[in-house]
């Protein structure tokens, strides 16, 4: 695993865009695993510029991403469909068909993670697969569990989630209870994987994941096994790592 600690932010999110658009030059037709969340907003608005600066290219691009709550439609501002249009995808030459996203709105579980999972087999596998990390360690929606989840499948998100994401909803009780995500056979089965953290309240999330046992109480834990595996974190997101002398 290669980590850079950046002094915060900005720069963690300048070089997470910096690393995309160089797998984005080196193949233009890259498939994307892409992600939702506060963190990843920078990297998305380092892109949007390098591309307006003509810099980078997403005509030739596929992007899969990790999750959708279940319930909301594309439309719905808290959706991750509408995350995605409103901070990548309305502002890049992407063709919207080529940008997959789980179907919210699909009633039927099975068929839609059944669905998912084949458009991630005919895309050919995703070349690198952006991920957040939760504070009790979720990629994805993958939960602290007892197994480690291959495919894509429905999650009952945890309280400490829900909890999590209620910042961006007026009323706790409209966080959506499940969602829709990528499992960890998927994330793991990814050339590449960019992690991206900020922030002391990951410290801990980080610091279990990567210097810890591989357990799938710590769903990020399985990437100490992933031969290409970097992670952009900030040094308040690596303060126990380095208060224990780890790096
Ligand atoms: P955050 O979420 O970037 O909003 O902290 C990350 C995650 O839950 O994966």
């Amino acid at each position: 695993m290669r980590i850079y600690q950046t002094e915060n932010y900005q720069q963690m999110s300048k070089k997470a865009a910096n690393i995309i658009a160089a797998q984005i030059i080196s193949n233009p037709e890259s498939i994307l695993g892409l992600a939702t969340g506060s963190t990843p907003i920078g990297t998305y608005k380092n892109l949007v510029k390098k591309y307006q600066d003509g810099d980078i290219d997403f005509k030739g691009i596929t992007s899969i991403n990790l999750d959708e709550y279940v319930g909301l439609s594309k439309d719905d501002d808290q959706s991750y469909r509408y995350f995605m249009n409103d901070n990548l995808f309305n502002h890049v030459n992407i063709d919207i068909n080529n940008t997959y996203v789980p179907d919210g709105t699909q009633k039927d579980a099975e068929l839609e993670c059944k669905k998912y999972d084949e458009i991630i087999k005919k895309s050919g596998g995703i070349d690198l697969q952006l991920l957040g990390i939760g504070q009790n360690s979720h990629i994805g929606f993958n939960e602290p569990d007892s197994v480690f989840t291959f495919g894509t499948h429905c999650v009952d998100l945890t309280e400490n989630t829900i909890n999590a994401n209620a910042r961006f909803f007026d009323d706790i009780n409209k966080v959506p209870k499940k969602a829709y995500s990528m499992g960890i056979g998927n994330i793991f089965s990814a050339k590449k994987i960019l992690l991206v953290a900020s922030g002391e309240n990951k410290a801990q999330a980080v610091y279990d994941s990567f210097f810890s046992a591989i357990t799938p109480n710590v769903p990020a834990s399985i990437l100490q096994l992933h031969s290409d595996v970097i992670l952009v974190a900030d040094k308040d997101a690596l303060k126990i790592v380095n208060d224990k002398g780890l790096i």
